[in-house]
């Protein structure tokens, strides 16, 4: 990873949503511009940029792993940090999310680990899809990522944006900036004053052989 100059760093903002209207990707749109004006380098992605078939191991040793996969991968490593902004169905992450994160987890090295990540949610419910950032965590965490604790998910997005396109509420408003600026301060720090080393295990405690040592350490 090459670490910027001190005050800069590069944040992926990626709106999980397929749909043309998406509160989602409205929202990382809203994260992305936050996160540009307390000075990252913001790049802005979604879903649509990142087309890849069902995972299947056969696929991946036939074909070897898809464009859209590797698109994403490039990105990732060239930030610091991402942020997820992800729409919640059934209680939990979309699909075509989790199809992409499978497939993202097939490099060596796996992208994800000691990434720093943010996750945000919208949604016309009133829990605002916070249940599938829960759901969502699991498998980033597994991978490594380094996820700040604190999550923002917009309640009722369908009337929560105003006509300026911000968040209309005002201590809502405040609330998301001041969630990015500490998921900015974090980073920064971590990509500065890096603390501890780890070592990602995918499968965990178990006796090493030939399918199972996949042990990457930093
Ligand atoms: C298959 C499906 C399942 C859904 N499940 C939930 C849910 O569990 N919780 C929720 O708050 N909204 C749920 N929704 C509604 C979505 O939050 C809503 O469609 C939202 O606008 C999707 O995000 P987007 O606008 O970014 O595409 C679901 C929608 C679909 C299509």
């Amino acid at each position: 990873m090459t670490v910027p100059a001190p005050g800069k760093i590069r944040i992926m903002v990626l709106g999980a949503s397929l749909r043309a209207g998406s509160l989602n990707n409205r929202l990382a749109r809203l994260a992305a511009g936050c996160a540009a004006d307390r000075g990252a380098q913001v790049d802005l992605a979604d879903m649509s940029e990142f087309d890849v078939p069902l995972y299947d191991f056969d696929t991946q040793e036939h074909d070897g792993i898809p464009a859209g996969a590797h698109a994403f991968r490039d990105r990732l490593l060239a930030a610091q940090g991402f942020v997820i902004a992800s729409p919640e169905y059934n209680a939990s992450m979309p699909g075509v999310l989790k199809n992409l994160i499978d497939w993202v987890s097939r490099f060596t090295p796996q992208p994800f680990k000691g990434r720093h990540g943010l996750l945000m949610s919208a949604s016309p419910s009133m829990s605002g899809g916070n249940r599938g950032l829960w759901a969502l965590r699991v498998p980033l965490e597994h991978l490594g990522a380094v996820l700040q604790p604190e999550m923002f998910s917009l309640a009722q997005a369908h009337e929560a944006f105003g006509p300026d396109g911000q968040v209309a509420d005002p201590a809502l408003r405040t609330r998301f900036a001041e969630t990015i600026a500490a998921f900015l301060d974090l980073t920064e720090a971590a990509t500065h004053y890096p603390c501890a080393r780890s070592a990602w295990v995918e499968f965990l405690g178990e006796r090493t052989s030939g399918e199972t040592e996949r042990v990457e350490v930093s």
